[in-house]
């Protein structure tokens, strides 16, 4: 454990760090310091426990497990904010909803159904009105947090798939308000769907973290892939709460985030910090060589597509090519392409980017690149370098670079007789935040280029898919595409 004398460090740390550069990691099992009774240094303790209805575990990094089931209120402090989703199990059937409170809020409680007016008028479960438990967690950032930060985390399983839920979280006598959101169709369906992606959001410049997801909210989609950054620095509890309480005009962030779940990469800001891992709900099934409670790597199904999140920014690099290679191998050895013929895989760095602050990264290439292309992955969404993107199909490598696969109109991606893409695109897409860098098309693995802060929306409808990417500063639209396969 790091002592809260360690805070210095982190300061000086903060000092130093130059724009998006290695900052190393703090591991989520050592940024932060728990409450201990005696003022000493507790044990780092961790719970694992299976959500009512629900068949997958969650394993919390720190709870205080006297506080399952409670109705206790923070009676100096009614604070209830930072609502967000995500999903930990099938989107067709679960959701998860992380908020922050008061310190001493140990209720953590979520009420949901389908009638919006009985969940508003809801105290306690009843009638159309269903109830779960959740956990809560309590931590003191190592900079930031101030005299700590009441987290807490609840999943609900068993649900309808496309179906509309209405739930508030909290408990007795102190509520959210009221969101809504969808559990998607159930995997193979050829239903439409769509999603954004977005990365880099750290030091929301220009307002533009708030701007990027009230479009996104605007536009209706379904749910978000996030490249990474999300913060300056991950072990920054302030940073997180810039990043949650964002707002633009009557918008704020959580009109969206806690209807559309996010689902996010590590990316080098973020550190795999305890602030992170505790914050957000993810798939975890450990595999080889992997912490953070299996959130650094993870996939879900939506639909007829399937998404890996990969973690590029790891302790070890040697399991890049290791443990975390062998998990991507069998992941998407299990995909059913008949059902699922769209692969979307998502992390950090870019090893496809031209002339910008960052190089590619070739290790990260020569590790995963021949996955990608053995399996066929239709589009890899990384972030990073803080422009727009969109490289020509690539499949397979000659001298450490990429092979230009052919094209069809506009750089699309042509399709083999067995309906097979041709080549991977690879995007960067990030900025709506950080610095803008500067960015070339001058490679030969380029298709297009710009330095805006860009976001990305995916329409699919069956086979067919709808590209399009966006300025979030003007809305104007800067490329789009549609392939059929
Ligand atoms: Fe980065």
């Amino acid at each position: 454990m790091l002592h809260r004398s360690l805070a210095p460090f982190a300061l000086a740390l903060l000092s130093l760090l130059p724009a998006c550069e290695e900052t190393g990691l703090m591991r989520f099992d050592g940024g932060t310091t728990p409450p201990g009774e005696d003022g000493g240094e507790p044990a780092q303790r961790q719970i694992s426990y299976t959500p009512e209805g629900c068949g997958y575990t969650v394993t919390s990094p720190e709870l205080e497990s006297a506080a399952m089931g409670t109705d206790v209120q923070d009676p100096d402090n009614p604070v209830l904010h930072h609502v967000h989703a995500s999903w930990a199990g099938p989107t067709d059937s679960t959701f998860a909803v992380n908020w922050e409170t008061g310190l001493r809020t140990l209720a953590s409680r979520i009420l949901y159904g389908t009638d919006r007016a009985a969940v508003e008028a809801a105290e306690a479960p009843g009638g159309d009105v269903l109830g779960r438990n959740g956990h809560t967690m309590f931590y003191r950032a190592m900079i930031g947090g101030g005299p700590g930060t009441r987290l807490h985390e609840v999943h609900v399983c068993g649900l309808e798939p496309e179906t509309t839920y209405y739930y508030k979280v909290g408990g007795p006598g102190r509520w959210s308000r009221v969101y809504e959101i969808a559990t998607a169709p159930p995997v193979g369906s050829t239903q439409p769907f769509s999603f954004g992606v977005t990365g880099d959001s750290r030091n929301n410049l220009e307002n533009s973290w708030p701007i990027s997801q009230r479009r996104l909210d605007e536009a209706g989609v379904d749910f978000q892939v996030f490249s990474g950054d999300a913060v300056f620095l991950g072990a920054n509890q302030a940073d997180w709460r810039q990043f949650f309480e964002a707002s633009v005009d009557d918008f704020d962030v959580t009109d969206f985030l806690a209807r559309a779940p996010f689902m996010m990469a590590n990316g080098n800001h973020d550190q795999l910090a305890l602030n992170y891992v505790a914050q957000f709900a993810f798939p975890q099934e450990v595999s080889e060589g992997e912490r953070a409670q299996g959130m650094e790597w993870y996939s879900f199904d939506y639909g007829n597509a399937h998404f890996v999140i990969l973690n590029d920014t790891v302790n070890d690099s040697a399991v890049l090519a290791g443990g975390q290679a062998r998990w991507l191998r069998e992941d998407l050895a299990r995909v059913d392409r008949t059902r699922q013929p769209w692969i979307f895989v998502s992390h950090h760095r870019p090893f496809y980017t031209c002339r910008s602050t960052h190089s590619p990264d070739t290790a990260l290439r020569a590790a995963w690149q021949p996955i990608f292309d053995e399996f066929s992955v239709d589009f890899v969404l990384t972030g990073h370098n803080h422009v727009y993107e969109r490289s020509t199909p690539i499949r397979g490598l000659e001298g450490g670079e990429g092979v230009v696969a052919a094209t069809g109109t506009n750089g699309v991606p042509t399709y083999d007789m067995a309906g097979l893409p041709s080549g991977t695109v690879y995007v960067v897409a990030a900025g709506v935040g950080a610095e803008l860098y500067e960015v070339s098309s001058e490679c030969t693995t380029s298709f297009t280029s710009m330095s805006v802060r860009p976001y990305v929306i995916f329409e699919v409808e069956g086979r067919t898919l709808t590209y399009t990417a966006y300025d979030a500063m003007s809305g104007g639209m800067l490329d789009q595409f549609t392939l059929t396969k």
